[in-house]
């Protein structure tokens, strides 16, 4: 397994958001995480990425304890986050936004999202919040890692974009890289996933694998 969450739990302060969460994520895999506001999808993502501290449990990355390690340290061990804001640095122009992840090129990504290629000089916050997303999502693709961590990539998106950002990430996975997309677009779970994890107010409501992934079952779990 890729990644291994053993019972974890975390939150803010006193308050816990998961307890006792578990999960497995295999290379080339999709798990996809869907819930409505509030319900922790933010939460579990940044206590991957090592962005809040976990309250109990532990994470395991490529065969490693990564329990006890910084964001940065996970980041270099090849956890990717493409965090729900504040994706991008929105003084730097679109070019400085994605040589800081180390790219030397957009290669077919320029060609997927050609406005983000023709708009390499431009600050990002005189970007529209779609292509901004658009940005982070471009930036997270092309960033040297073995894990993707994506938290609503498709918010303020157009569709025709969806679909761009759904062949890319088919192409990262047939490549070998794993994928945690945190998501409320069903369609965009249903395009991608393996294996699907619900959640609501108490915690996990649903689980699901290959073909047992059931759209009816996605929406009630986004309608609870
Ligand atoms: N910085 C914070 N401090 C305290 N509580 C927070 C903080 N961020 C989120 N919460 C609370 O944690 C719970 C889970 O929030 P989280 O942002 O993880 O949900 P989400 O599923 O990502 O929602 P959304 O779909 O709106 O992005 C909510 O009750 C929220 O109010
Ligand atoms: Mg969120």
């Amino acid at each position: 397994m890729m990644l291994r969450l053993d019972g974890i739990s975390g939150g803010y302060h006193d308050t816990l958001v998961h307890r006792g969460l578990s999960l497995e994520l295999g290379a080339g895999e999709v798990l996809a995480v869907i819930g409505r506001n509030g319900t922790g999808k933010t939460t579990l993502a940044r206590l991957i990425a090592g962005e809040l501290p976990l309250a109990g449990g532990s994470i395991r990355f490529g065969g490693q304890d990564i329990t006890r390690l910084s964001s940065w340290d996970r980041a270099r061990r090849g956890i990717v986050s493409m965090p729900q804001t504040d994706m991008v640095f929105d003084g730097l122009t679109v070019a400085e936004n994605l040589a800081l992840t180390g790219a030397k090129s957009l290669g077919e990504l320029g060609k997927r999202f050609p406005r983000i290629a023709q708009r390499m000089r431009q600050t990002a916050q005189t970007m529209s919040g779609g292509e901004r997303k658009i940005l982070g999502f471009v930036r997270a693709l092309v960033s040297p890692g073995k894990l993707l961590v994506l938290d609503e990539p498709s918010e303020g998106v157009q569709t025709e974009n969806i679909d761009h950002m759904v062949a890319c990430i088919r192409q990262a996975c047939a490549d070998g890289t794993a994928c945690l997309l945190f998501e409320q677009n069903i369609r965009m779970v249903e395009a991608l996933a393996h294996a699907v994890i619900g959640l609501d107010s108490s915690g996990v409501c649903y689980r699901a694998e290959g073909q047992e992934i059931s759209r009816q079952d996605m929406l009630a779990t986004l309608s609870l």
